[in-house]
């Protein structure tokens, strides 16, 4: 285990390149959002397991922007990296890269942030190996990764102990948007 205490990030890359297809599509002809989302997934799992050295689970998954469609043929890479490990959870940084095969042109898709949990055979959370960091990108990467993290348990913090009473200012406000309300709900709103 001694030899485990601390990897590099590139220790545990992973690229994977598939090529879309047809049924990946929607009726629009573009590929589906969930596919590349799975297949995020897919790429975040293997390079946690690699550094873990163990089973990982997917706890979060940060925002993803999808910047540019993808289409039929494109050859989508999907580059991930560990970008920073807590006690039992590993952030990697997710980047999405779609090349057209015919004209070389390259488009960023996106890039997301998923943390992984490892877990022991027994399924019990495990402590993951610690990081080598030795570049100024890669302190980067782990300073904002922390904190991204500290920023998810104040907001989970937060949404929990926030509590909503239904409001006449909220239903006003809902109003104004592209919504059509209920009237009945005035019935229930406190004043
Ligand atoms: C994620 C999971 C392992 C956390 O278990 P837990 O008992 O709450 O564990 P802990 O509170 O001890 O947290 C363990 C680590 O996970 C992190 N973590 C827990 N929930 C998290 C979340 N929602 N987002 C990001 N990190 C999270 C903690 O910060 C902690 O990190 P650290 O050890 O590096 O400090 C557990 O909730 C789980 O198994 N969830 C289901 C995962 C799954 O099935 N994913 C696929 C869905 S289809």
């Amino acid at each position: 285990m001694a030899e485990l205490e601390f990897k590099k990030p590139t220790d545990s890359d992973v690229h994977l390149s598939v090529v879309m297809h047809p049924e990946d599509t929607n009726a629009a002809g573009n590929i589906f959002g969930g596919k590349i989302l799975a297949l995020m997934d897919q790429a975040a799992y293997a390079c946690a397991c690699k550094h873990a050295r163990s089973s990982t689970v997917t706890a979060s998954i940060n925002t993803v922007n999808f910047r540019t469609p993808i289409y039929v043929g494109d050859l989508v890479t999907i580059k991930a990296r560990v970008n920073y490990v807590g006690k039992t959870s590993m952030m990697v940084g997710i980047r999405v890269e779609a090349e057209n095969l015919i004209t070389g042109e390259v488009r960023h898709s996106n890039s997301s942030y998923f943390t992984m949990v490892a877990k022991g055979e027994d399924g019990k959370t495990k402590p993951v190996p610690g990081l080598i960091l030795e570049s100024s990108n890669q302190v980067r990467r782990f300073v904002r990764s922390y904190k991204r993290k500290m920023e998810q348990q104040e907001s989970m913090k937060n949404f929990q102990a926030e509590s909503f009473h239904l409001s006449k200012d909220h239903l006003d406000w809902c109003k104004q948007q592209n919504v059509l309300v209920d009237d009945k709900l005035y019935e229930q709103a406190e004043s």
